[in-house]
């Protein structure tokens, strides 16, 4: 093939086509040894992709787009799911990555070649090319750093000002419960999230308010979701107990029974119905805000533009702190709201962090800077929104079992990792939360996210600085 004994000419002429199977490889090799062979799916769905932007090109040679569909339209890419590839395709791809003998030798320069700007590497040794490898290194390491002093980190005033407008809505919302439902069991409202952390990354841009209700001990009780016919770790049911003892009513929060369970979508719409009493438009222009409740939204959002160019949304979370320290909010399952409509999920967000910091203090690490920089990654990225701090701090938690060396010099080497271990976890369809493996942090992506999810970091894993675009420019970039 001619990608692979580094004729470029050759590759131009097959149209693409030997491209995609140089990319796959480099790329393929870039993450085999983290998830090995399993990492194909993910790879083949890449190669199908500029496959398919290849024939599609309006400038692709005519010749060429049969020369090629007769060679890639034999092991039926298109069809189901690019996840669920038949046995063949995957052979397929297999024995090209065996039997290409001299793809080692010849791909790496030519990605290292991409990656450092087609710098001129004709004829290098190992000696180079080790040289060339630090090179890259060193500029994505600049470059990272670059990017989280000018993109990722939000100054302290930012954080301030939004701070301030978060507390200023806590406090109204506090006066008003306290004013119009004064017997409703709950402890004291409180602000979190990354915001309070230093852990919020481009904009100064949302906040948690967490609203704890306060349950009887002897009338609730906490059932965990593997435990349930809908077997879901990471949720979790709220029963009403001894009801023949303490019938309906004993409890204040028997109001939001729905099946002898305590539902979170039933608290929300209690909290609904009053903040929708407010008058937001008095309260906001006393403090000098607009603010607006958003609708649709899943949990009880408000909206606060505490500046002309800048918006805080405050997410109003009623949680439940069971008696073993569970803690557990009214955020509903993203794909099966209506089936699972009275679980709770369980938050690690607390625990999670405090691991994450707790080893840095240990080593003088950068695992929260390595973690802030993925989270704009994925912010900045459309393609990878879908990932989440929760995610992505769980991938870092994990990837520090296997990895000592969390230094500043190191972030590139790491952030690599992280992208690597990411893809792999995707390919998988499941990454364990680092505090309760039996929860799957990817089980609310649908298929299809995962696949996209997985096909931008993999293809993003032989030109990662292409992740540090903070304009529209779109991923992934491959001509
Ligand atoms: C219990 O509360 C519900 C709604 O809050 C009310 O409709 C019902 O009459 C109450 N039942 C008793 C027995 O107090
Ligand atoms: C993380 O993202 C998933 C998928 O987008 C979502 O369902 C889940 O609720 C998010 N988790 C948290 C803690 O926000
Ligand atoms: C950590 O990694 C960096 C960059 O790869 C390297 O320069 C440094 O020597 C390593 N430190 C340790 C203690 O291994």
């Amino acid at each position: 093939m001619a990608g692979v004994n580094g004729d470029r000419k050759g590759k131009k002429d097959d149209n693409g086509i030997g491209a995609a199977i140089d990319f796959m490889l480099s790329n393929a090799k870039l993450v085999l040894g983290v998830g090995g062979a399993a990492m194909l799916g993910i790879a083949t769905l890449a190669v199908k992709r500029m496959y398919d932007r290849a024939i599609s090109a309006p400038t692709s040679p005519t010749k060429m787009e049969q020369k090629g569909k007769q060679s890639w339209e034999e092991p039926a890419w298109v069809g189901s799911s690019p996840r669920v590839l038949n046995h063949d395709m995957k052979a397929t791809i297999s024995r090209s990555l065996q039997s290409l003998p001299t793809a080692s030798n010849s791909f790496e320069p030519d990605y290292l070649r991409r990656a450092v700007g087609r710098a001129a590497v004709k004829g290098s040794g190992p000696t180079q090319s080790d040289l060339l490898r630090a090179r890259m290194r060193l500029s994505l390491q600049e470059r990272l750093w670059d990017f989280y002093q000018h993109d990722v980190d939000i100054p302290a005033e930012e954080q301030a000002v939004a701070r301030k407008a978060a507390l200023d809505i806590c406090a109204e919302l506090r006066v008003f419960l306290h004013a119009k439902l004064p017997d409703m069991p709950l402890r004291e409202m409180y602000l979190s999230g990354s915001l309070y952390d230093d852990l919020q990354v481009v904009t100064a841009d949302h906040a948690q308010l967490m609203v704890p209700l306060i349950l009887e001990k002897n009338l609730w009780s906490s059932i965990p979701g593997e435990d349930t016919i809908m077997n879901v770790p990471g949720f979790w049911l709220v029963r009403r107990e001894n009801l023949e003892y303490f019938p309906r009513n004993s409890s204040y929060w028997d109001r939001c029974m729905v099946g002898g369970y305590l539902s979170p979508k039933s608290v929300l719409e209690v909290f609904d119905k009053l903040v929708g009493t407010i008058n937001w438009p008095a309260i906001g222009s006393v403090l000098d805000y607009v603010i607006r409740p958003v609708v649709p939204s899943e949990t009880l959002t408000l909206e606060v533009q505490y500046e002309t160019d800048r918006k805080l949304s405050v997410d109003f979370l009623p949680l439940l702190v069971m008696e073993d320290g569970t803690s557990l909010i009214a955020k509903p399952h993203r794909l099966a709201a209506e089936r699972h409509e009275n679980l709770w999920r369980q938050s690690f967000r607390v625990a999670e962090t405090a691991r994450l910091r707790a080893l840095d203090q240990e080593d003088g690490g950068y695992r929260c800077a390595c973690l802030k920089v993925a989270k704009a990654v994925c912010k900045l990225n459309p393609a990878l929104n879908r990932l989440n701090a929760s995610q992505l701090t769980n991938a870092i938690l994990l990837l520090s079992e296997k990895q000592a060396n969390w230094t500043h010099e190191a972030l590139a080497d790491n952030f690599l990792q992280l992208v690597k271990a990411l893809v792999g976890y995707l390919e998988a369809g499941r990454l364990p939360c680092a505090l309760s493996p039996r929860v799957n942090l990817f089980c609310e992506l649908t298929e299809q996210e995962v696949d996209e999810l997985g096909y931008t970091l993999y293809c993003a894993l032989s030109e990662p600085e292409l992740l540090l675009v903070t304009g529209e420019t779109q991923l992934p970039h491959l001509s």
